[in-house]
């Protein structure tokens, strides 16, 4: 019986050093010290022996199973400790790589851009920037701006109305933020207002839908002078230090006098005539590129909005409009306004 007790331990203690996981540890434990191990089953036999046995068989068998205990716990402990820390390499996260795969940071479309470009220089300026609806009222958008009631523009072909709604029109352009302006603030008022307009045209210098700046100047003494003083800024701003400004007569409902507004030449420098020779092909050798239309708010207009503090008789304004996409397009030689739309990354990209 000694001798199998001593096998026993010898066998388990071989069995425990050669375990190397915590699972195998727990097999042994069960194999040899459990219920139906044969180390219990002797112990739990003792009172069954001759009495001299008992002592002798007894003791080694507790001292076996306490050395196979006391083994098995400090193994437990090695593995479990080993066990955890391949764990901990194995589940490491590494918070300094970069992402996969790494994205590049996006940037502003071009139209954002220079909306936002024109916005700094007028708030230089002294300007405060607003915006306001797309879906607009004809009153705002027409009638207010001094549009008579049979004025083309309020045409089908070149506004969308709402079909439910006679009255509510997609806006054609940015004006009519200039009644809205005035209808909230009193002069003094000097505001630049962005935004989307739309009209029933399409192709390469329209789209139906694009992009307007509007900017309104209403205060006691404005002139004319004030006006084209505002947009030579402006545009040396927006096309270089030596431009000019030339206006020329125009017609438009909301102004009076009503100008268009046109920029010296930046590629021929005003001349209409190339470096080399030939003729300019950006101002069609005229030396001058028509920005926009402005003029000086008609005193009808200020009428609408007399109750809001706008005296006609004791306030003069000045008002421009221009388009976003027209500016883009001559900043960067872009030939056609649709390629704005298309999404194209690839002619998107070519202005981060
Ligand atoms: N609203 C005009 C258009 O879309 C542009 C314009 C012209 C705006 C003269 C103005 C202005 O404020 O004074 O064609």
């Amino acid at each position: 019986m000694l001798e199998r007790i001593e096998k026993l331990r010898v066998a388990g203690t071989e069995a425990i050093v050669d375990a190397s996981s915590s699972a195998e540890l727990e097999e042994l434990r069960v194999r040899f010290l459990g219920r139906k191990a044969e180390l219990t089953q002797i112990l739990r036999g003792i009172a069954q022996l001759p009495a001299a046995e008992r002592g002798p068989v007894g003791g080694a068998a507790n001292k076996a199973r306490k050395e196979l205990e006391a083994l098995i716990e400090q193994s437990a402990e090695r593995a479990g400790a080993a066990e955890l820390d391949a764990r901990l390499v194995a589940d490491r996260v590494d918070v300094t790589l970069p992402g996969a795969p790494p994205r590049p940071l996006g940037h502003q479309h071009l139209i954002a851009r220079t909306t936002r470009l024109i916005e700094d220089i007028m708030v230089g300026l002294g300007y405060e920037v607003a915006e306001g609806p797309e879906i607009e009222h004809d009153y705002y958008n027409f009638t207010a701006l001094n549009h008579p009631a049979d004025h083309p523009a309020r045409m089908l072909q070149d506004t969308f109305y709402v079909r439910s709604h006679p009255d509510v029109l997609l806006r054609t352009h940015t004006s009519p933020m200039q009644i809205r302006a005035m209808e909230t603030q009193g002069p003094p008022l000097f505001i630049v207002i962005p935004g989307k307009v739309y009209r029933r045209d399409s192709d390469a210098t329209h789209s139906p839908m694009f992009h307007q700046m509007e900017g309104l100047a209403v205060a006691e003494g404005l002139t004319l002078a004030d006006l084209q003083g505002t947009l030579l800024a402006m545009s040396r701003a927006l096309f270089g230090d030596t431009r000019e400004v030339r206006l020329r007569p125009h017609y438009f409902p909301f102004t009076e006098p009503s100008v268009e507004v046109d920029v010296s030449c930046f590629q021929c420098e005003g001349t209409g005539v190339l470096p080399g020779g030939g003729r300019c092909n950006l101002c069609k050798g005229q030396g001058w590129i028509e920005i926009l239309g402005a003029g000086m708010v008609d005193p009808n207009v200020l009428g609408f909005v007399e109750d809001h503090g706008y005296d006609p008789e004791r306030v003069q304004g000045f008002a421009f409009g221009l388009g976003i996409e027209r500016v883009a397009m001559l900043r960067h030689s872009i030939p056609d306004l649709r390629r704005f739309f298309d999404n194209d990354v690839r002619m998107l990209e070519q202005f981060s």
